[in-house]
């Protein structure tokens, strides 16, 4: 099994390498590979705690962004990228020499982790639903919060602004962690990523709103207030 998970691993990154984007952008790059590299490690995880095919579930969470390979030009090439990477990912994991309804299950997967359509007729099985749910098990986690924060500029907003940015951001990530995943470990992996960010952005709004003590000069005043006053 490792095998063809280290053979997938080096094909992934010279494929990735080819992107005239990513020779432009090299921090994309390193980004991207690294994802691969985090959602496959959490497909293996996953099926080894749900008892599914660890090296069918790693393979298609490691090829499931393949496409980034070739440059999008378009918002429509960004929506295709999921059946594009399955078009690159199918020819690779016949070569491997794996059954070929397995690599149909795998591809459908990849096929559908964007937006759950697929250009082929497949079955989402568990597995297959399994891939787009380890991507956003990594998509969730905490590199999003720092990147969310950064891309709304939020250390330059005013603290009104952001309470108000803090309201809106809720409502959805606490909407998010009652999505139930393919299997129980992806549940309970996803459950643990958005219990995470709610917790952060509650205790953020709480500290931005204000002090929860109150100022000890208040209190000293408020104590001289009751004492009676003395004759
Ligand atoms: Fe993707
Ligand atoms: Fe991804």
């Amino acid at each position: 099994m490792f095998q063809r998970v280290e053979k997938t691993r080096k094909y992934l990154r010279e494929y990735l390498a080819q992107s005239p984007y990513f020779a432009k952008n090299p921090g994309q790059f390193s980004y991207r590979y690294q994802h691969s590299l985090r959602v496959a490690a959490i497909g293996a995880r996953i099926a080894r705690a749900d008892g599914l095919d660890e090296e069918a579930l790693t393979l298609g969470c490691l090829l499931h962004d393949i496409s980034y390979g070739r440059e999008f030009v378009t918002q429509e090439d960004w929506l295709n990228h999921g059946r594009e990477s399955a078009r690159i990912a199918r020819p690779w994991l016949l070569d491997l020499g794996l059954a070929p309804a397995k690599v149909e299950e795998i591809c459908y997967g990849i096929a559908i982790h964007v937006d759950d359509e697929a250009d082929f007729a497949g079955e989402k099985t568990v597995l297959a639903g399994l891939i787009g749910d380890c991507d956003n098990i990594d998509r969730f986690d905490v590199y999003r919060v720092y990147e969310l924060l950064e891309v709304n500029g939020f250390s330059q907003k005013e603290t009104g602004e952001q309470l108000a940015w803090l309201e809106a951001v809720l409502p959805p990530v606490r909407q998010y962690r009652e999505l139930a995943m393919s299997s129980p470990a992806a549940t309970a992996m996803w459950r643990d990523r958005l219990d995470f960010q709610v917790n952060f952005y509650e205790r953020l709004y709480r500290q931005l709103s204000g002090p929860s003590e109150e100022w000890p000069d208040e209190r000293q005043e408020k104590q001289s207030e009751e004492q009676p006053e003395k004759d």
